[in-house]
């Protein structure tokens, strides 16, 4: 089940956390793989894992989503063998919290720039490709946060209810291209994101979270790992909530 052989996606974020293991779920399922982040070490290491484990091809794409102008050519440096992505994954994402008479418009502004802006401008340049093979995945991961707000996370919250709504449009424009356009919004999971949580905010979190625990990276890439499934062609315009109940 799941078998992405002969599919090429595209990771943003692929360098830790839940990106990371977005990039490593896909490739067990054979997809090759580009892995796009800031942080060209880091993806070497993705890749080395990747090989290691065998499954579908990486390969590290150093990509800055602060600098849409580059992005036209950084996708025009995938190898030919990688062709047209089939599957893009907008998972990468940045907090700058504050509350909001206190949120300067540069924190405002580069929430809104890097998590919604740059997969506006992604999904534009993968989704022609997908177009022409009528076949294509966009899986964009937004967060709970999109949908209860959250004090301190004004720009983080609208950023990430605005991914709700680009994704159902975009489902909506390009359906009749055998392309589906879905999100996975996750509850609170034990990456760098959320590390520098207090063990007593922590504990006061888990009061609210039904299954009582932080998510693991794992948990977000296998509802991914669904979407971006041709057994998933049935499901678009959706938001699987990944929380562990805190939304219920
Ligand atoms: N962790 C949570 O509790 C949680 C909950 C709900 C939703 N989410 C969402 O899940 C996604 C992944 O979160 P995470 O916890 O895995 O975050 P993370 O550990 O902080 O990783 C963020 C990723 O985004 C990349 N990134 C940041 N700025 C970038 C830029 N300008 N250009 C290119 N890549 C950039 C980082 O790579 P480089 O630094 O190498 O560029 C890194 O790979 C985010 O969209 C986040 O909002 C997370």
């Amino acid at each position: 089940m799941f078998d992405l052989t002969d599919k090429t996606a595209i990771v943003t974020g692929a360098s830790r956390g839940i990106g990371r293991s977005i990039a490593k779920t896909l490739a067990a399922a054979g997809a090759r793989v580009v892995l796009a982040a800031r942080t060209e070490s880091a993806l070497e290491e993705v890749a080395d894992e990747i090989r290691a484990a065998g499954g579908g091809v990486p390969f590290p794409l150093a990509l800055d989503l602060a600098q849409p102008s580059s992005f036209k050519e950084r996708l025009g440096s995938l190898p030919t063998e990688f062709g047209k992505p089939d599957i893009f994954v907008a998972n990468a994402g940045i907090t700058a919290d504050n509350l909001l008479l206190r949120m300067s418009h540069e924190q405002w502004q580069s929430v809104i720039d890097i998590n919604l802006t740059s997969t506006f401008a992604l999904t534009k340049l993968l989704v022609r490709g997908m177009m022409k093979k009528r076949w294509g995945r966009v899986v964009a991961v937004s967060s709970v946060v999109g949908m209860m707000g959250n004090p301190g996370q004004a720009n983080y919250a609208a950023s990430k209810a605005g991914l709700i709504g680009f994704t159902k449009s975009v489902a909506k424009e390009v359906g009749s291209r055998g392309i589906t356009a879905n999100v996975v919004a996750p509850g609170y999971v034990a990456t760098s994101m959320t590390e520098e949580i207090s063990d007593e905010a922590r504990d006061k979190m888990f009061e609210h979270i039904v299954l009582g625990r932080f998510g693991e990276p794992e948990d977000i890439a296998a509802a991914v790992l669904f979407l971006a499934s041709t057994e998933a062609g049935y499901v678009t315009g959706e938001v699987i909530n990944v929380s562990g109940g805190l939304l219920i």
